[in-house]
């Protein structure tokens, strides 16, 4: 028996990158994951793969994700698990000289999606009397880099909304955590760090970047997040959990 075991649980962005490794460790503890991602064919792939379940599901667009919703529901029966991980860095660029565009695309898929996800999930949750949602914030919601602004800003109002809402659903039983990742040695870093003029360099900065030597792994988000949607972490809501070597206790 898995820690997951009979579980429903989707993954928003769950195509590549940290959503679809924290979605494979999720089917790996024994539960029926829903892939939720623009990528299509990259998608339905890793639902394949995993047994699940794929739902086409922009979550900047407040119908898809309702959509998205119902979809697990009449598939599933129930949702015991909503992990809003989709989510972009858009073009770096500071706060005086970043385009509008920009702001206004990462906000809508980073906040507006994760709130979107929360508002259309909660009334099953709240039906079912318990339910487990955990967002993907970012180190760089709690400490400000320079050069992306929509993005650090967004990943902290990811923080703040989850904390608000655990507070508003504790009595509901419905627990409400944010995952804080540092830079993550993720198939995209890597193509960012070979596509940079001195990659040896910049490699070796993402790896000293941290108080513990080396880049945080997937396998090591994936751990985390596992726990926090387990019920092994019961009394666990409201949380900010930082993987990141201590990096934010600088
Ligand atoms: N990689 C890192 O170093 C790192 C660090 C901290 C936090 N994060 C966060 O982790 C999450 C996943 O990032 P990743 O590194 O795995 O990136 P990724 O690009 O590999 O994965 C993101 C996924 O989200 C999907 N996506 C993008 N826009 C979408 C939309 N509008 N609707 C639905 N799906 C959409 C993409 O298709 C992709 O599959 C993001 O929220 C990111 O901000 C990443």
């Amino acid at each position: 028996m898995g820690r997951l075991a009979g579980k429903i649980a989707i993954v928003t962005g769950a195509a590549s990158g940290l959503g679809r490794a924290c979605a494979t460790r999720f089917a790996q503890e024994g539960a029926r994951v829903v892939i939720a991602d623009v990528q299509d064919d990259l998608g339905e792939a890793v639902a394949e793969e995993l047994g699940g379940l794929y739902v086409h599901t922009d979550v900047s667009v407040p119908e898809e994700v309702e959509k998205m919703i119902r979809f697990t529901v009449d598939s599933c029966e129930r949702i015991d698990i909503l992990m809003n991980n989709a989510g972009v860095d858009g073009e770096g660029g500071i706060t005086g000289e970043s385009s509008i565009d920009n702001w206004k695309r990462v906000m809508s898929i980073n906040i507006d999606g994760v709130y979107y996800g929360m508002k259309y999930v909660l009334p099953v949750m709240i039906e079912q009397r318990a339910g487990v949602i955990l967002n993907t914030a970012s180190t760089v919601g709690c400490n400000a880099i320079p050069g992306l602004p929509a993005y650090t800003a967004s990943k902290a109002g990811v923080i703040q909304l989850s904390k608000t809402t655990a507070i508003e659903y504790a009595d509901k039983h419905i627990r409400v955590n944010a995952i804080c990742p540092a830079v993550v040695d993720t198939p995209l870093v890597r193509a960012l760090i070979e596509a940079s003029p001195d990659s040896e360099a910049v490699r070796r900065g993402f790896e000293m970047m941290n108080p513990m030597p080396g880049m945080v792994t997937t396998d090591a988000v994936a751990s985390a997040a596992l726990f926090l949607v387990s019920d092994e972490a019961a009394f666990i809501t409201a949380v900010a959990l930082p993987i990141d070597g201590g990096y934010t206790a600088r």
